[in-house]
C-alpha cells in the first residue's frame, strides 16, 4: 500500500490520524507504518456499536460429577489412554495473555512460584505433562501459543531450560493473531509514530492463529483428532487427563470442559449451561441475577464454573474458523502516542478487541461438563495477592504436596 492509497483507505474509515507523524518519519519507518496499516483488521471496529448481547432461553446443563468419575474412572481412563497411546490427542497451552492483573514483567509462565527454590509456572505444568507421559509411555505433541510481545522471551525460556526434558521436536510455538486497539471513540491508537497499536486478539483466537501459522499441517500429518486446550495460569492444571478424554469420547460429545462447583453465586468464573437447548458458557457478568442465585436442595442450579481446560474435536473446530466468533470489547490501559509523546496510562483509556474461547463451545453443538475437585485442579494465578492469586495458588500447591 502506498501513501496515497493509505490516506484514502483511512479517510473512508475515519482513521486518517494514523498518518499524523508520517512526514516526520524516515523512509524505513514510513514503509513500516504503511505495512502495519495494510495488515490491520479494521473490521473489528464494527463491534463498537455495543449492542447488548441477546441471551436465549437458559436452562441448567447436566455434568459428569466428581462422584460419577470416582465410580467410572477405570472405564473412562482406559478409553482416554488408548487415544493418547495412538497419538490422537495433542495439547495446546495458551500463553499469549498479557497478565496485566499480575503486574509481572515477563511471560506469566516464567513467574517463579517457588519459595525455597526456583519453580516457574512453566516447569510446574511440564511436570504434570510428564505424569501423563509416564502413564501412556508416549509423548504427545504440545502446541504453545505466545504473543508478538512475549514470544521471544517464552521460546528462550524453554531453550534455556532444555525444554524441561521434553523432546523439543514435539513442542510447537506459534504467535497469536492481533487486533487493533482504539480509544473510547473508536480512533485506532498509534503505539509509536510508525506503528499501529496491535494487541493479542483474545484466547478465542487460539485455533485460527494455529491454522494461520501453518501448524494445521502437523495435525493432519499426525492424524490428531482431539486438542486439549488449557491456560497457563492454573498451576494445578491437569492436561491430557485420560479420564476426561475418555469420558468426552464415551459420551459422544464434540467438546468437553473441565468445570468446578462455584464457591459462591458471585464467583467470577464463566458458567456452563444450555442456551436454547445447546451448551454454552455465560460470562459471570452475563448471568441474570435470578438464575445466578437459584438453588435446589441447597445447591446452586447454575454451579458449574469453567476452568479453561477444554477438549475439542479437531474436525468440528473447523466450524469456528469462518470468522463467526464475536469480538468482545475489553476496557484496558493501553500505551499509545499522544501529542508526539508515548504515554502509558494506569487507567483504562480505550478498548482491546478479544475473541473468547468460551464462545467456541456453542459452535460445537455438544459439550460434556466434567466436574473436577477444585482443591486438586484449580489454582488460578490472576493477581499478586487476594483472590486467585500467587498466595492462594501457593497454599493449594502445598496442600497437593508440591515442594515450593
Ligand atoms: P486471561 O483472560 O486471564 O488474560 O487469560 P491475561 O491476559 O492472561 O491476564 P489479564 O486479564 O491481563 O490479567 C486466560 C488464559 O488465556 C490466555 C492467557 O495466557 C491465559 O492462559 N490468553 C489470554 C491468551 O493466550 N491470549 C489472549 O489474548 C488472552
Amino acid at each position: 500500500m502506498d501513501y496515497k492509497l493509505a490516506k484514502t483507505y483511512l479517510e473512508e474509515r475515519g482513521q486518517a490520524h494514523l498518518l499524523k507523524y508520517y512526514d516526520e518519519l524516515s523512509e524505513p519507518d514510513k514503509s513500516q507504518l504503511l505495512t502495519d496499516i495494510d495488515n490491520t483488521n479494521f473490521s473489528v471496529l464494527k463491534k463498537l456499536d455495543k449492542a447488548p448481547k441477546k441471551i436465549g432461553k437458559i436452562t441448567p446443563i447436566g455434568a459428569v460429577t466428581v462422584e460419577d468419575i470416582k465410580r467410572r474412572r477405570l472405564q473412562f481412563e482406559s478409553v482416554g489412554l488408548n487415544f493418547l497411546r495412538e497419538g490422537k490427542v495433542a495439547a495446546v497451552l495458551l500463553a499469549g495473555g498479557q497478565g496485566s492483573r499480575l503486574g509481572f514483567n515477563g511471560p506469566k509462565g516464567t513467574f517463579n512460584i517457588g519459595l525455597t527454590r526456583t519453580l516457574s509456572i512453566f516447569e510446574l505444568q511440564m511436570n504434570n505433562v510428564f505424569s501423563v507421559v509416564e502413564k501412556t509411555g508416549r509423548y504427545f505433541h504440545l502446541f504453545i501459543m505466545t504473543s508478538v510481545q512475549n514470544n521471544e522471551e517464552t521460546v528462550k525460556f524453554f531453550q534455556e531450560n532444555k525444554y524441561f526434558g521434553y523432546p523439543d521436536g514435539l513442542i510447537h510455538f506459534y504467535i497469536q493473531d492481533v487486533a487493533p486497539t482504539c480509544d473510547f471513540d473508536g480512533k485506532v491508537f498509534l503505539d509509536r509514530k510508525n506503528r499501529v497499536s496491535l494487541a493479542p486478539n483474545g484466547n478465542g483466537g487460539w485455533y485460527s492463529s494455529l491454522v494461520n501459522s501453518g501448524l494445521a499441517r502437523v495435525l493432519e500429518r499426525e492424524n490428531i483428532e482431539w486438542l486439549n486446550v488449557y491456560s497457563v495460569d492454573n498451576v494445578l492444571q491437569k492436561m491430557c487427563d485420560p479420564a476426561f478424554i475418555g469420558a468426552t469420547i464415551l459420551k459422544q460429545c464434540r467438546c468437553g470442559a473441565k468445570v468446578v462447583s462455584k464457591v459462591s453465586p458471585d464467583e467470577k468464573v464463566g458458567v456452563i449451561c444450555n442456551e436454547d437447548g445447546k451448551p454454552t458458557v455465560l460470562e459471570y457478568f452475563e448471568i441474570p441475577a435470578d438464575l445466578k442465585n437459584k438453588t435446589k436442595k441447597g445447591e446452586l442450579v447454575y454451579r458449574f464454573g469453567v476452568t479453561l481446560n477444554y477438549l475439542f474435536n479437531v474436525h468440528d473446530l473447523n466450524l469456528t474458523l469462518s470468522g463467526r466468533l464475536p469480538y468482545h470489547l475489553a476496557e484496558k490501559a493501553i500505551a499509545h502516542m499522544e501529542d508526539g509523546e508515548r504515554v502509558t496510562p494506569c487507567q483504562p483509556c480505550g478498548y482491546k478487541f478479544e475473541t473468547l474461547i468460551v464462545d467456541m463451545v456453542k459452535y460445537m453443538g455438544s459439550c460434556l461438563a466434567y466436574e473436577v475437585e477444585r482443591d486438586k485442579e484449580f489454582a488460578p494465578v490472576k493477581n499478586l495477592t487476594g483472590n486467585d492469586s500467587v498466595d492462594t495458588a501457593r497454599e493449594l500447591l502445598v496442600k497437593n504436596g508440591v515442594k515450593l
